[in-house]
Formats: C-alpha cells, structure tokens, sequence
C-alpha cells in the first residue's frame, strides 16, 4: 500500500546541491570517508524510489529532520564531547576541567553542589554537609574567577547545570568573560533553566511556578539580545527518565514542558523566531537500545512540527531539535562497577545513531562516588572510541530506513502525542504539574519497573542474577573535608573585602525591581560584580516571590 497514494522518486543530487553551501561553511572532517575495505561511504543512504511517507522522514538537515538537523552531521564535526564535573571548590574542579580538556573533552560542564543549586552560601545553616559534595562550591563572583582561571570563555563552550538560581550563575558568567576581556555576544554555553522538571522530578526549586517562569523568560530576552551565541535553556527529559518514566513519557513530558516555556516567552512578548533558535533539549540515554535510537528521532521530527504547525515558526533554526544525552545514571550499578563500561558504551552509542549534538559518558564508579580521574578518564575515552574507530560517525543516520527503527519511531511519536493530548486538555504542562499528573505518571512506571526486576522479568546483571560473592572495592574519590573550611574561609574574606554599601545599594534596586516588571538579569549582574553572594541574591527574590512548597 503506498501511503500518501503516491511515488516520488528521491532527488539525491538535488539534496548535495543544497547541502554545498552548509559543506564549503563547515568543510566535512575528511576528504574521502571509506570502510576498511575501501568501499566509499555516502553522506547519507536512501531508497531509490519511495512512496509519499518519506517526507515523514526528509532528508538530514531538512524538514521535519527526522533524520538529522544538519547536511553533514558528524562528517562536519562531531558531537561536543562534554563531561558533566565539579566538586569540592572551585579550584578543585578547575583542575579537573583542565585535566579533561587536555584529555580531549570539546566542551565543558559544571556540576553545582546542591546550596548553589537551590540558593544558599556555603556558611548557611542549609548547607550543612552539602558544601563540595555533589558539585563545586560557587557563593560569591570570586569562586567563578577561580572556576575558569587559565580557561578562555571566547575558547570554550560550557553548559551550566543549574535551575532555580540559573540567572545568578549566568550573571556570574558573564563578569568572568568581561573580566576577561570577552565580549557578551562571544560566549557559549548552555544554562539548565529548566524549572518544570524540577518541579516534577529533580526538586532543586525555590520559588514558585509564576515568578520561575519570569526569570526564565527574562534570560531568554536578555540573552537573545545580549548573548546572542548562549543556549537559553536546555529542556530536561533526564531527570524525568532517571525519577522512572519511560522513554515515551519523558519524550512527551519533555516536550509539553518546552511547549510551556515557548508559551510563556510569548506571552512575555517575545518574538519566536528570535529565541526558539537558542532552545535546547537534553535527554536521557537509556538501556533499550533501539528504542532510545527511535526516541531521539521522534523528538526531531515532533518538534519540528510543534514549532512549524503549532506556533507558526519561520526560521529553520526554530524548528530544529538540539539536544545533549547524559546516559543513564540510573543504570549504573554498585556491583561490579566495571561492568558499568560496557553499558555506558553500548548507551552512547545509541544517542550517537540517534543523532545527538552533545553527550556525557557516565564513569564506571559513579553508582559510588563522584567519578575519579582515571574513571572519568575512561568514560571519556568510550566517546572517542565511538567516534574515531567504530566508523558510525561516517554516515548520516545509519539506522534510517530499517523497518523497526522506522516503525518504532513512528509509534513513539504516537504515544507521546497521546500523552501530548492528555496534558493539554489538562491545561497544559504547568497545570499538569501542580495536579501531580506527571509525577503520578512517573511514580506508576518506576513502580512497575521495579516489580519486573524482582520478578526477574527484568535482569540486571550483577544485581539479580550473576551476582559474585566477593564484590571487588574500587578506589573511590574522597571529597577532602579541609576544602569546605577554605572555602568558608574564602566566603569570609569576599565579604570583608567587598564595598558593603555597594552590595547593599545592588541588592535593593534587585528587590524594587523584582517587585516590579522589569528584566531581573542587569540588576542580578551589577549585585554579582558587587560580589553580592547567591545566598544574598536569592534570599532578597524569596522576600518578594516567597518559596515553593
Ligand atoms: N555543520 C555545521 N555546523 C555545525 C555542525 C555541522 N555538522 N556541527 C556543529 N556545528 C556548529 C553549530 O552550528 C554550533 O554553532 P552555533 O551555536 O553557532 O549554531 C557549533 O558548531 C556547536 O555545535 P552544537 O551547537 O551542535 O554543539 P554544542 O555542544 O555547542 O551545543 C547543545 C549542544 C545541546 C545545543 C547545547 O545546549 C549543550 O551543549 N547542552 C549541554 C547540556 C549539558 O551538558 N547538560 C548537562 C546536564 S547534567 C545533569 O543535569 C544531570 C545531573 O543532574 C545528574
């Protein structure tokens, strides 16, 4: 049966005449691309002649992108391989940057420990036994200075994981590149942003839904006009995923949550086609290994038709998915951690032939501690061996055309629309979340995941079968408690050295303002070069915007 009762014939020349201009921009890494047995390996493989469904697929960098947001994909340049770190202090964490820099990382990103991630300094009551542990430290300008020494921010792109306080970090980042002498609109990066999943699955939140959602769309003004070059927001299906969801409530929840930010940055008045382009997604890599394949394509094609049906968007950027892929956290097991290699190979693998643009490589020990340098090291190196010895990169969605790929691909998408509906008619994502809707959805299928795994439906090697009486004991990392005194000791002396009627005078025009209408973020950056600490900041927003309970 031939769907859309018609036959095109595939116009493969046509598609390389458009693609010469995107190829001579950005010239593809090798001359000749050829298998071992020196067969030529084409940009991208397609049917002679199709029938009208495969313009549900299009070429790679065309609409719906099903197959890809670019013409040349990995033959133009590889994904960002960026290794999600931090602990400890700043210049701790500096070094590890550093080390993985010179290890061959393309990108950098910092994790926070959880009192910057949810506002408060590191002498705060709060923090107690926090400081350092799951990410660096960060309370003052200072710590940032420190973070990125000897790191050119106009060299490097860097995401940054942080939510509720994401404008506070981002200010910060932005003094760092001025004191550096790097202009706004040369930095690149990535701000987390993303409130609603923190709401429903991560839970560093601090204020509530409505005043969330205005500093979320002050940095999408502020940075399309200032940071032109600087990712807004990274849409979060992660999280979800690792709270238990499956692959296709995260793809539905995290699209109807990207939906609610584009309805509130419209109703803030903005232009879509000028911050849709800066939108970015980040999702989980997962065990299933074709189902995570298809996941990513349906996300593709799912958004583009969001943006190009729904919101009317023009601009092709706007349309085209971009995301990042942690592979699963949640797969990592304590027992025999080195067994955790192989699963993180085979999960960045699929996010690979699934098309991502950026990707982190979980380390073996991770289920244990923070990753060392040798098992971050190691995670790094699964990426590059993808890369440079598999061959996978040398083509453009390799999978593309295989009767279950397509098929599977094609019932993601259903479902997820089907979820898509049930929110909607709910009122939407921000709704859905304050009915506990999607928490509930989650909370069911983490549930049932369990009950397989005890009913050994579901193997984890390791964990419920081939189990090893002696587990073998890993050198760990230990976070040295000596770096929470010296960085209490450095929060001490910022506030002794700063000009306190400075921070003071910064710090109230920042409460007049936020009870006001105006764009929160230069008044959050004049209180950061004031070195005005994050505890001080948020704590001045939850005396106007009161906390999330
Ligand atoms: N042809 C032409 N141009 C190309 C190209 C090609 N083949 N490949 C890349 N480029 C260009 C791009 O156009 C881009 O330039 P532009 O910004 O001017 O468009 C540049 O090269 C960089 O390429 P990408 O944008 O594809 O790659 P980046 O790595 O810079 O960005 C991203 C990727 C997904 C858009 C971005 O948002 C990103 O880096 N996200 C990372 C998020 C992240 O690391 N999150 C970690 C979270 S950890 C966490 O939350 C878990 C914890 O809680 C446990």
């Amino acid at each position: 049966m031939v769907k859309g009762g018609f036959i095109i014939v595939i116009d493969k020349e046509k598609w390389h005449e458009r693609a010469k201009e995107e190829v001579q921009k950005h010239p593809e890494r090798k001359e000749a691309f050829t298998t071992s047995s020196s067969i030529p390996i084409d940009r991208v493989y397609l049917p002679e002649k199709v029938d009208g469904s495969y313009e549900e697929l299009g070429f790679p960098g065309e609409y719906p992108y099903t197959r890809g947001i670019r013409r040349t994909m990995y033959r133009g340049r590889f994904w960002t391989m960026r290794q999600y770190a931090g602990f400890g202090s700043a210049d701790e964490t500096n070094k590890r940057f550093k080390y993985l820099l010179e290890q061959g990382q393309t990108g950098l990103s910092v994790a926070f420990d959880l009192p910057t991630q949810i506002g408060y300094d590191s002498d705060d009551p709060m923090s107690l036994g926090e400081v350092g542990k799951v990410g660096v430290a960060i309370d003052t300008l200072k710590d940032m200075e420190i973070l990125f020494d000897g790191i050119s921010l106009d060299q490097v792109s860097t995401s940054m994981t942080i939510n509720a306080p994401a404008s506070v970090l981002l200010a910060m980042y932005i003094v760092v590149a001025e004191k550096q002498g790097v202009a706004m609109n040369k930095i690149q990066g990535t701000i987390q942003n993303d409130i609603l999943k923190e709401y429903i699955a991560r839970g560093t939140y601090i204020f509530p839904p409505k005043p969330s959602m205005r500093l979320i769309t002050d940095i999408f003004a502020y940075c399309t006009e200032h940071t032109p070059k600087f990712n807004t927001i990274s849409i979060s299906g992660y999280h979800i995923r690792e709270a238990g969801s499956t692959a296709v409530q995260e793809l539905a929840f995290t699209l109807s949550n990207a939906m609610a930010y584009v309805d509130a940055a419209l109703e803030a008045g903005l232009d879509i086609d000028k911050f849709a382009p800066r939108l970015a997604f980040f999702f989980n890599g997962h065990n299933q290994f074709f189902e995570e394949i298809a996941k990513f394509r349906a996300a593709r094609r799912m958004w583009a038709k969001i943006m190009k049906e729904k919101y009317g968007a023009k601009k092709e950027k706007s349309m085209q998915l971009r995301f990042h892929t942690q592979v699963a956290g949640s797969t990592l097991t304590a027992q025999q951690p080195d067994n955790n290699i192989v699963r993180v190979a085979l999960q960045a693998l699929a996010a690979v032939l699934g098309g991502t643009q950026s990707l982190h490589t979980n380390a073996k020990d991770e289920a244990l501690a923070l990753p060392t340098e040798e098992s971050a090291r190691i995670a790094l190196r699964t990426q590059q061996i993808i890369a440079h010895e598999t061959g996978v990169a040398d083509t453009i969605d390799p999978l593309g055309g295989s009767y279950y790929i397509e098929t599977l691909t094609d019932q993601l998408e259903q479902k997820a629309q089907e979820y898509m509906e049930e929110i909607t008619t709910r009122g939407g994502a921000v709704a859905a979340v304050e009915q506990q809707y999607m928490q509930r959805e989650i909370h069911r299928a983490a549930y049932d995941t369990q009950k397989k795994l005890e009913r050994e439906e579901e193997i984890v090697i390791g964990v419920n079968r081939y189990q090893l009486e002696e587990e073998p004991q890993p050198d760990l990392l230990r976070v040295d408690d000596k770096l929470v005194e010296a960085q209490l000791d450095r929060l001490q002396k910022v506030k002794q050295e700063r000009i306190d009627t400075e921070v003071k005078e910064a710090l109230s025009a920042l409460k007049k303002a936020a009870e006001g209408t105006e764009n929160l973020m230069p008044f959050i950056i004049e209180a950061v070069r004031r070195y005005a600490s994050i505890g001080e900041i948020c704590h001045t927003l939850r005396d106007v915007f009161g906390e999330y309970e």
